[in-house]
């Protein structure tokens, strides 16, 4: 859908005006790039001393820089999608080209009725091991990843490729707490709640700076908005897609009582966040924004 619509989900012509062909060869790039820089990071410091430690931290750094670069180039619903399908690729190529070889390999030499040097054969369990560690540590970012879509309060922030790293961190953390439990239990390592505890204040940290700022009334006196006027805005930009035959997200606007229902929302889509109308296919302007939240901040009358 994104590489297809590239001119509305992919493309935030404020950041880079390119076109759909280059703008989707870029995103199908990056998720071909984060397998390789991966893959090599894997391969070059996976098995030496305190490996993993080394290769976990080199991908902190990656994926933040992931995350930062995704949300220069592109709209910030697809970059966020785009860091997910990065990491979603790179587990899927370790499944693929690593790990189920590797099973095949060793199944192949123990079938095989000839002898076999086991210690030979070692290293693909050794790696198939490493890569499926490192898919359990990507499951939750991906997840945040994929839900992240159906919430423009955090594709839509200032410091968006911030609150997306921080997520992803979080629950890499949050699944070391749920690895490191077993072998707590077994009395194979220490109590892994500082983890769970570190995953959790961060996200307590996302949720703070996501507050809601307070309605900003201007310093100008503001003119009232009646409703009739905000009906007229509401037909011309809203109805094409929220009306009684189509109604995307369950969100109906075409009578009163729904539009006062729907007012906060309306009001975060339309004049905080900005991304009602959807890609702005209707080309509402500044100043009906700016009437829609006038309307709102003054009680969004409905009579
Ligand atoms: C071109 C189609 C289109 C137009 C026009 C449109 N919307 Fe939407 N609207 C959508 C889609 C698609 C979604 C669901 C987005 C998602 O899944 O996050 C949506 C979701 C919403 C939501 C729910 C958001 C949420 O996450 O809870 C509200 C509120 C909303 N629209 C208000 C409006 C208003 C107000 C207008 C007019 C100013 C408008 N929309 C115009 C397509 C449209």
């Amino acid at each position: 859908m994104y590489l297809y619509n590239a001119g509305t989900f992919l493309i935030d012509k404020s950041l880079m005006d390119w076109t759909p062909v280059v703008a989707g060869s870029a995103a199908v790039g990056l998720l071909v790039a984060f397998w390789f820089v991966y893959d090599i990071i894997c391969r070059v410091f996976g098995f030496r001393k305190n490996g993993e430690l080394i290769v976990a931290g080199l991908m902190i750094v990656v994926v933040a820089f992931s995350s930062w670069l995704a949300n220069e180039l592109f709209a910030g619903r697809a970059a966020f999608l785009l860091v997910g399908a990065m990491i979603a690729t790179a587990m899927s190529a370790n499944v693929f080209f690593w790990i189920i070889p590797g099973q095949r390999k060793v199944v192949a030499a123990m079938t095989s009725g000839e002898t076999y040097d086991a210690n030979a054969l070692a290293i693909h369990g050794k790696r198939g091991k490493q890569r499926s560690v490192h898919n359990t540590y990507f499951t939750l970012p991906v997840i945040f990843a994929m839900l992240s879509n159906h919430y423009s309060f955090l594709y839509t922030h200032e410091h968006r490729w911030v609150l997306l790293f921080v997520m992803m961190l979080a629950g890499a953390l949050i699944r070391q707490f749920f690895v490191q439990r077993h072998a707590f239990h077994l009395g194979r390592a220490s109590n892994p709640w500082p983890f769970a505890a570190v995953g959790v204040v961060m996200i307590l940290g996302v949720i703070v700076a996501l507050k809601p700022a307070a309605p900003v009334a201007s310093a100008a006196p503001a003119t009232p908005v009646s409703f009739a006027q905000v009906q007229v805005l509401v037909d011309k930009h809203c109805l094409s897609c929220h009306n009684a035959q189509v109604q995307m997200k369950n969100v109906r606007l075409d009578s009163p009582e729904q539009l006062k229902q729907h007012a906060q929302n309306v009001y975060q889509q339309v004049a905080v966040t900005k991304q009602m109308p959807m890609g702005n296919a209707t080309g509402m302007t500044e100043e009906e924004r700016a009437m829609i939240g006038r309307w709102f901040v003054a009680g969004a009358k409905t009579d």
